[in-house]
């Protein structure tokens, strides 16, 4: 049930979807199904986010159209059926008489009465809006079909609704951002949680349990993403989710991870040393990294290009690397040809919100995208030194270290605020958290 503030927001919210399409238009917007796992065991299912954003409602199947101007159906949510059947083996469903009132949504019916009820829904808008997906495509053309053969006139012209609903998503809102906040000070509690607990001998899988526990025991049952707990070499795989190796004494640690919480994505990263002290090599590395991350950090502001707090962060880190004698040449010339890429591997930032990689265009006609209050990104720059065999020509003092730092953080009217500001990062910080 949602409270009389969220109803009026997920309101507020349709609205402005609504004026955004305008009178002529219809908008679908799926929930998705459920996807089978294994056998008959399906995967927990969690709503498509423009679904989320639209409605707060929570179960597979349902369809929401939006008929801006439509006299009685401005709002309608299909649902599945009450069936009390189904429901003792498989859970609860609200049904289409609850839901009008436990969501705040004008009209409701279930999903059995699509077929008699959308055709008057779709006729007369010219354009129909639909966010692309091939998954739910085939089903709005049988649906545009059953239109025209009940004789009535159905959008002849399509466009993307992510034009105009992952607009309204990029900007969060107060609320949005009270979520956020709560998801990165569980997931920074969890981050925190494995630092303490970590220690050579450990397995990865043992830190990522302790990540679990703590997003769970704070209301937070999904990851925004399968958790990255990463020892030695195996750092400088972006997308480490195997998490079974051994953690040995002198590895660093790395650890992205993030839960969801009320369907709000966190995304933090920190690297630590598995027996809590830094080597020499090790310090410099993370210190040139943290240095580039602070100056990036500065660059989220309004008026800054999204892409600013990138190429802060890359300079920052080419001239570590000459001063460090891992690059050779000019700065100019190494930003150039692009040479400390090999190293420094991804971009530093992307938008945050109900997805971990969130909707919102970077480019506007080509043109870098300029940063607005409400806004909320990451900004996790990274250095990754592979092994002797993926990098032979480096300095074996270097090898095997991956080590990211990455904070989620949000652009406000006079700055910005770190979400995720509660996990140490510091050398020293980090080092006197995993001593006590
Ligand atoms: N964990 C995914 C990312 O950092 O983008
Ligand atoms: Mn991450
Ligand atoms: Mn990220």
């Amino acid at each position: 049930m949602l409270n009389i503030k969220e109803k009026r927001e997920y309101g507020r919210r349709r609205q402005q979807c609504m004026a955004a399409i305008g009178p002529e238009s219809v908008a679908l917007v799926f929930a998705t199904s459920e996807k089978r796992r294994n056998a008959d065991v399906d995967y927990l299912f969690r709503p498509n986010s423009d679904f989320v954003y639209l409605t707060g409602f929570h179960e597979p199947d349902a369809l929401l159209v939006l008929a801006p101007g439509h006299a009685s159906h401005e709002e309608t949510l299909f649902v599945l059926p009450r069936d009390i059947a189904a429901e003792q083996w498989n859970g609860r469903r609200l049904g289409a008489d609850r839901v009008k009132e436990m969501l705040g949504i004008e009209s409701a019916f279930t999903v059995e009465e699509i077929r008699e009820l959308l055709p008057n829904l779709l006729d007369g808008r010219d354009i129909l809006h639909v966010v692309e997906d091939s998954e739910t495509e085939p089903q709005v053309d049988v649906w545009i079909g059953a239109t025209k053969a009940a004789g009535l006139r159905p959008p002849q012209d399509r466009a993307s609704l992510a034009d105009t609903l992952h607009e309204l998503r990029l900007i969060k809102s107060e609320a949005e951002i009270e979520r956020m906040q709560k998801a990165a000070r569980i997931s920074a509690a969890a981050h925190q949680r494995a630092m303490r607990f970590c220690r050579p001998g450990i397995s990865e899988l043992d830190l990522e349990s302790e990540l679990q526990h703590e997003f769970a025991m704070q209301g937070a049952r999904f990851t925004a993403y399968p958790s990255i707990v990463a020892s030695g070499t195996n750092a400088c795989i972006m997308h480490y989710i195997q998490n079974d190796a051994t953690i040995h004494d002198g590895d660093l640690v790395l650890i992205d991870a993030g839960c969801e919480y009320q369907y709000y994505a966190s995304d933090i990263t920190r690297t630590f040393p598995a027996n809590g002290c830094f080597t020499s090599p090790q310090r410099d590395i993370y210190d040139l990294v943290l240095s580039a991350q602070l100056a990036a950090i500065e660059q989220v502001k309004t008026g800054h290009a999204f892409t600013d707090p990138h190429t802060t962060s890359t300079q920052i880190l080419a001239e570590g690397l000459i001063d460090l004698g891992v690059l050779k040449g000019s700065i100019d010339e190494i930003l150039e040809n692009d040479l400390a890429k090999p190293f420094t591997v991804h971009r530093c930032s992307h938008f945050l919100g109900l997805d971990v990689h969130d909707v919102g265009k970077r480019e506007i006609d080509g043109e870098d995208r300029t940063l607005e209050a409400g806004m909320v990104l990451t900004v996790e720059p990274g250095l990754y030194f592979g092994n002797a065999e993926s990098m032979p020509d480096l300095d074996p003092t270097w090898h095997n270290m991956g080590i990211r730092i990455e904070d989620d953080v949000v652009v406000t009217e006079s700055g910005n605020l770190v979400l995720s500001a509660d996990v140490p990062k510091s050398a020293s910080d980090i080092e006197a958290l995993m001593a006590g």
